[in-house]
């Protein structure tokens, strides 16, 4: 199912993707093999859990972008330092998914069982374990102090997210505030750190270095906003993942936070469905549509378009190459996208 309309003169996302993937398909097969690499281990269930959660895809947005960012930078998109650190920020973000279906007792990912349900809870949490590491071992032959900041300091914020959210689980009193903090924490400090590490690994200008950080942090939150909205519109067959289950698992996102806010009334019944974890008082299509006759879908859209303006101002800084033409595209990507 497509979420948003899409205008017939815009690009659909499947060809806006072709269009910004396609110029560093070749590096993207580079960080394929890299990850094979990296998760090739002598221990025989590391092998196979790495090899399962490797060929399970995965959009590779992340490394995408610290390629895209070293390259608009003026460094190498291919560079060897590149590409072992794109294949660090998409380990990064497997071990992240791997410990939230746990968190989230979630079976799907990836439109494959989660290690969580074909392997059980024990074996997701040290493979979870191993692939951090295993991520940082290969970041510290970088031997950048910097770049080692930027992926502690983030590893740090993403775990506080997912402990913050924990506290608000079942909690129809989430302010927009709170929803951002951990928005930003759990999703877009790792969009920043991709960028930013682009840069870094370019030798861009300080000004360049953050302008690719507050690009990354803008893109990052326009993707969050498109996933929350995904969970309420969406399937778990186009997403690969289960759908509707934030509101199961008590979680408030934004687009439930305007609801409540037009309507109180239905207040009992979204807690209903967080305290019972299933959709009885009112169906997940009752609220879908609540959502769209009080155009709330659209105004969620239209935040994550201002984000995505904002990480495209935020490029100005950059001469105009291919690689920023590709940045331009990916927060627009990123919104349209359908799973
Ligand atoms: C899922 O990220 C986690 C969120 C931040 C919502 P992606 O949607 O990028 O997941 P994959 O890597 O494509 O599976
Ligand atoms: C994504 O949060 C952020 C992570 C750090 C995994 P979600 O809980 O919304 O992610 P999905 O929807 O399970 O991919
Ligand atoms: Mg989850
Ligand atoms: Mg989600």
């Amino acid at each position: 199912m497509q979420t948003f309309a899409t205008s017939k003169k815009e690009l659909l996302p499947g060809a806006a993707a072709r269009k910004i993937f396609g110029l560093i398909a070749d590096e993207m097969s580079l960080v394929e093999a890299e990850y094979e690499r990296q998760v090739r281990s002598n221990i025989q269930v590391v092998n196979y859990l790495g090899d399962y959660l490797r060929a399970s895809g995965g959009k590779r947005v992340r490394p995408a972008l610290l390629i895209l960012a070293s390259g608009a930078s003026g460094g190498s998109t291919a560079g060897k330092n590149v590409i072992s650190l794109a294949t660090v920020m998409e380990m990064l973000h497997t071990a992240t998914l791997v410990h939230d279906d746990i968190i989230d007792n979630a079976d799907l990912r990836r439109n494959r069982a989660s290690v969580n349900a074909r392997f059980g809870n024990q074996t997701a949490v040290l493979m979870g374990d191993w692939l951090y590491m295993s991520a940082f071992e290969t970041s510290l032959q970088e031997r950048s102090l910097e770049i080692l900041d930027i992926l502690t300091r983030l590893t740090r914020k993403m775990t506080e997210g997912e402990l913050i959210q924990l506290t608000m689980i079942g909690r129809l009193d989430i302010s927009e505030s709170d929803y951002f903090d951990i928005l930003k924490r759990k999703t877009a400090f790792l969009f920043s750190a991709c960028a930013e590490i682009g840069a870094i690994l370019a030798g861009a200008s300080l000004e360049r270095q953050h302008a690719l950080r507050d690009y990354g942090m803008n893109l990052g939150i326009a993707f969050q906003l498109a996933d929350d909205i995904l969970d309420l519109t969406s399937e778990a067959e186009d997403l690969g993942k289960a759908a509707g289950t934030d509101l199961l698992e008590g979680k408030i996102t934004l687009p439930l936070i305007y609801l409540l806010k037009n309507d109180p009334s239905l207040r009992p019944k979204l807690e209903d469905v967080m305290l019972t974890g299933a959709y009885n008082e009112i169906s997940r299509d009752a609220i879908r549509r609540s959502l769209d006759s009080e155009g709330i879908i659209g105004r969620i859209r239209e935040r994550a378009l201002e984000f995505a303006d904002a990480a495209r101002k935020n490029l100005d800084v950059f001469p105009e190459t291919e690689y920023r033409v590709a940045l331009e595209g990916i927060p627009k990507y990123v919104i349209d996208r359908n799973s």
